[in-house]
């Protein structure tokens, strides 16, 4: 069941390509929307996986690169205040801010089961990989003594397993985005044990 259906596919206009928010508005949006630090800290810390895989891995300029930081740092914006509306309401508010239309794609898409929008460009599918797989690692952090320090990647996997462990982190969905950016599990985590920022 589709329970945030958007029920479109196109977002934005194809002449604000390459206009992003400034590092101040988006940040000011980011505050005056979300209210709860724990998920303002979950959104920081996909912006900043995009970033770096978008600069590492990608080998993006650094305009490409702060679209792929733009799009983790709101892509969940609406949900502590809009639940039932989430993500269209963020995403009418980047339209309205002629937001480039692929940053607003790839919030559109980075829950296919959720809103029927299919993830199509790198930066959409890897906005799907990053959400819940930085979720499941940064909840095993916090059952740590030392956090981040030392976290390996036999003990993600080991969570991973464990269907109790963060139990409404859907192991399925991290397959799914997995197999659709073509990258494996293992080499999805290690990338995040060494990027993600704890706090
Ligand atoms: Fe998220």
């Amino acid at each position: 069941m589709l329970t945030h259906e958007i029920g479109r596919s196109e977002f934005g206009k194809a002449e604000n390509s390459g206009t992003i928010l400034s590092h101040e508005e988006a940040y000011g949006l980011l505050n005056d929307w979300v209210k709860n630090d724990r998920l303002k800290l979950h959104m920081r810390q996909v912006a900043h996986l995009m970033k770096s895989w978008a600069k590492e891995m990608e080998h993006l300029n650094e305009k490409e690169q702060l679209k792929w930081e733009l799009a983790g740092l709101l892509h969940d914006a609406d949900w502590d205040q809009y639940p039932a509306e989430h993500c269209k309401r963020i995403i009418e508010e980047l339209e309205k801010r002629n937001v480039d239309p692929e940053v607003i794609h790839a919030i559109a898409s980075h829950g296919p089961r959720y809103f029927g929008v299919e993830p199509v460009t790198k930066m959409d599918k890897m906005l799907y990989a990053f959400d819940e797989l930085s979720g499941l690692v940064h909840a095993y952090s916090l059952m740590r003594p030392n956090g981040y320090e030392g976290l390996e990647l036999k003990g993600v996997i080991k969570r991973f397993k464990e269907k109790t462990f963060a139990a409404n982190v859907s192991r399925d969905d991290i397959r799914d985005a997995c197999e659709r950016a073509g990258i494996a599990l293992e080499e999805l985590i290690k990338f995040i044990i060494q990027h993600q920022v704890g706090s």
